[in-house]
């Protein structure tokens, strides 16, 4: 079934640009239902929305009689709330809690993901409260597609424009780990803060050969690493994408380097670790390989294949991150992940300390958690925080990561 978006429609002459993002949203294959605030509706009639979604435009907080608590049902139904345009005044009453309409009483009950794309005067832009409750909601996750900067209706010039309904939609599909509209999820970031910065991100399982035909390996599915591979690149940054075998498109712009064992993993690492800034080990490296591997197919009928089989010896792999870390320079940052079924705290500070590691990207595995998944939930450790992050998507994480990485290098 198609995902559902809310979007939020507030007060300012960029609410005819809404038409537009509710089309955008459609052709990608989502759903659009649309709450406007009162101020709004002076701006575009309710009537536009209705007919291009199909669907009621709630406004007031007791319009819909036969739905009392509209605020919950809305919220409910909604895979992602993005609001656009969103003026300073919603920006300001959902950083502070406030729900005094039906859209702000929405947002603070909907535990969607959020996304804001502000439009405003430029001098309301910059103002102080501005800008104190935009970097409050970013510390709350809140994810946003920036106003750009240009002429502005009011007369000014500066920043306060609408982002481009583009990138809104980008976003927003972003936002929901889906990729409907066939560009890089990551298009959407307005970011370029990685520029200038060399990024190595290793990602997906490895494969062990044992013979011909068989090899060990593990569940990852290298998703994580090839969000965080688009995320870096989004930000400007260059990337090199050492990874192993996985059936997933590599993000444009990302300088791909396939490997199947871990050997060739540390290699492949060992060529680009010194020139990388930032190097990020999402890879999920087998710990151990087959200490011998037959170039034939082992035949279970052949007694002394059956043997080898049933005694395959193993090798340690080397553990790739606590190698390069081991002789990291002070300019550059390195982030591991502790995936673990218990204990997620103690064994992500332990791998902080004992792999070198500046950032441990730690979180549960196992019983139907992160493996696989468009999702993960994380605990970012580093030597002096620890951020408990909610369930998020994995591009989303990937930026969470990043940001985190540039806070720590600052
Ligand atoms: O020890 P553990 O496998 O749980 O550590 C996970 C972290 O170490 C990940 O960042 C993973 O990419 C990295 N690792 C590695 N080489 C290995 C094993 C793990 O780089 N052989």
């Amino acid at each position: 079934m198609a995902s559902t978006v809310l979007l939020g429609i507030t007060g300012c002459i960029a609410a005819y640009k809404a038409a537009e993002i509710v089309r955008g949203l459609q052709k990608a294959g989502l759903r659009v239902k649309v709450v406007m605030t009162e101020h709004a509706t002076h701006f575009v009639d309710p009537l536009t929305f209705r007919s291009l979604t199909h669907e009621p435009v709630a406004v007031g907080l007791f319009d819909d009689p036969s739905d009392p608590i509209h605020h919950i049902s809305l919220a409910d139904e909604a895979d992602a709330f993005l609001i656009a345009p969103c003026t300073a005044n919603v920006i300001a009453k959902i950083a502070h809690g406030i729900a005094d309409d039906l859209l702000t009483t929405t947002a603070l009950a909907c535990t969607a993901p959020l996304l804001i794309a502000p439009a405003m005067n430029v001098h309301m832009y910059e103002a102080s409260a501005t800008q104190d409750n935009l970097s409050l909601l970013k510390s709350r996750g809140v994810a946003f597609v920036d106003a750009d900067e240009g002429y502005l209706a009011c007369g000014y010039t500066g920043k306060g424009r609408l982002a481009a309904v583009d990138e809104i939609i980008a976003a927003t599909l972003t936002l929901l780990g889906e990729s409907r509209s066939g560009n890089n999820d990551n298009d959407a970031c307005s970011l370029r803060d990685l520029t200038g910065l060399s990024v190595l991100v290793t990602a997906g399982p490895t494969q062990e050969p044992i013979d011909a035909v068989r090899f060990l390996s593990n569940y990852s599915s290298g998703k994580m690493g090839y969000a965080l591979a688009g995320a870096a690149c989004a930000r400007g940054a260059s990337v090199t994408l050492v990874s192993g075998p996985v059936s997933l498109t590599p993000p444009s712009g990302v300088d791909v380097v396939p490997v199947q064992t871990g050997m060739e993993m540390l290699e492949a690492c060992q060529k680009f670790f010194s020139r990388a800034d930032i190097a990020v080990f999402s890879a999920a490296v087998a710990d151990a390989r087959p200490a011998v591997a037959f170039e034939r197919k082992l035949k279970k009928g052949v007694a002394e294949d059956a043997a080898a089989l049933s005694e395959i010896k193993l090798v340690p792999n080397p553990d790739i991150l606590a190698t390069l870390a081991a002789n990291k320079d002070p300019r550059q940052t390195v982030v591991g992940f502790a995936a673990e079924t218990d204990d997620l705290l103690d064994n992500a500070r332990r791998k902080l300390q004992c792999k070198h590691a500046d950032v441990i990207v730690a979180n549960l595995v196992g019983a139907g958690k992160a493996f696989g998944k468009d999702t993960n939930q994380a605990t970012l450790v580093s030597a002096t925080e620890e951020h408990i992050l909610p369930d998020m998507s994995k591009v989303q994480l990937a930026h969470r990561i990043f940001d985190f990485v540039l806070q720590i290098r600052n």
